[in-house]
């Protein structure tokens, strides 16, 4: 496990997945009826923008600090909740951004697998009796966690990708998912460094059986060189209500910001019908 997210926190595949991630936990707020939400792969929950790790690859520089002071339009929401969690000097992880998001009804389920990010995640929510960290593998997790006895939430997975076989490994998960927690929300983050991987993942969710995937993706350059992490996305599985047009203005108004380069663009798309 070489990954470490403090070097990328705050980067512009923070931004994308977070902002889409707070339009998901609003319209499960929707409803008064408690939910609840598994961050699988959940890092260590609070980034220091002051810190080496973040110095040394300007990411966030380039990224959600641009953001800073933005009071209107679609990315606002997403501004403000960073700002409550101590942003620009810090950068809120997915799990501070889901806590916060909570009211007293729901409940956070992590599992963090590096030891280290896992006890820093761990001394975060020391004593929150709505957050519960787990030292386990993602996909244990799942198996072991779901379906959630609320009935209703949310499932994300934002693995490393280190793995060769990551994008295999997602399908598998998000397959299993929807057999084992069918009304469940699934999103999963995944690079594009270049479109042929990603048209093979969305080719391969059509053939898994899954049904209703809607793919949100922003890259800053055209797609052409893998060695780059280009842009990213985020398939999301049971998609709420709405959920399309607000991604598209979120991701729209992003890489108005973020988007400096040739080539930059967003796209929302289905990937397999309801
Ligand atoms: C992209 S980061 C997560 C960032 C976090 N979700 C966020 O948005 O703030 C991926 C995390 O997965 C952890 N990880 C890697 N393999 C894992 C596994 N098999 N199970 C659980 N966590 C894993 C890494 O240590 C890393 O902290």
């Amino acid at each position: 496990m070489n990954y470490r997210h403090a070097f990328h926190a705050g980067n512009h595949a923070d931004c994308l997945k977070h902002a889409l991630l707070l339009l998901l936990l609003d319209a499960l707020k929707r409803k008064d009826a408690p939910f609840a939400v598994l961050d699988t792969h959940a890092g260590r929950g609070m980034y220091d923008l002051s810190a080496d790790e973040a110095a040394r690859t300007g990411e966030a520089a380039r990224g959600a600090l641009r953001l800073q002071g933005l009071a209107d339009g679609p990315l606002a929401p997403f501004v403000a909740a960073l700002a409550g969690q101590g942003f620009p000097a810090r950068y809120p992880g997915s799990p501070a951004l889901i806590r916060a998001a909570l009211r007293p009804q729901d409940r956070l389920i992590c599992s963090e697998l590096h030891p280290e990010d896992h006890a820093a995640l761990r001394a975060h929510f020391a004593r929150d009796r709505q957050v519960s960290v787990h030292l386990r593998d993602a996909y244990e997790a799942v198996r072991a966690l779901t379906p959630f006895p609320e009935r209703r939430g949310l499932v994300l997975l934002d693995p490393p990708f280190e793995a060769e076989d990551e994008f295999d490994r997602l399908v598998a998960g998000v397959a299993e998912l929807q057999r084992r927690f069918r009304a469940g929300i699934v999103a999963a983050w995944y690079p594009v460094k270049h479109r042929a991987p990603v048209r093979d993942f969305h080719d391969a969710l059509r053939a898994s059986g899954v049904r209703d995937v809607i793919a949100a993706e922003m890259w800053l350059r055209e797609p052409t060189d893998p060695r780059r992490l280009n842009g990213s996305g985020l398939v999301v599985v049971k998609a709420p209500f709405g959920f399309e047009d607000a991604a598209r203005g979120v991701l729209g108004a992003l890489v108005s910001v973020l988007g400096t380069e040739d080539g930059a663009g967003v796209s929302v798309t289905r990937v397999v019908a309801e």
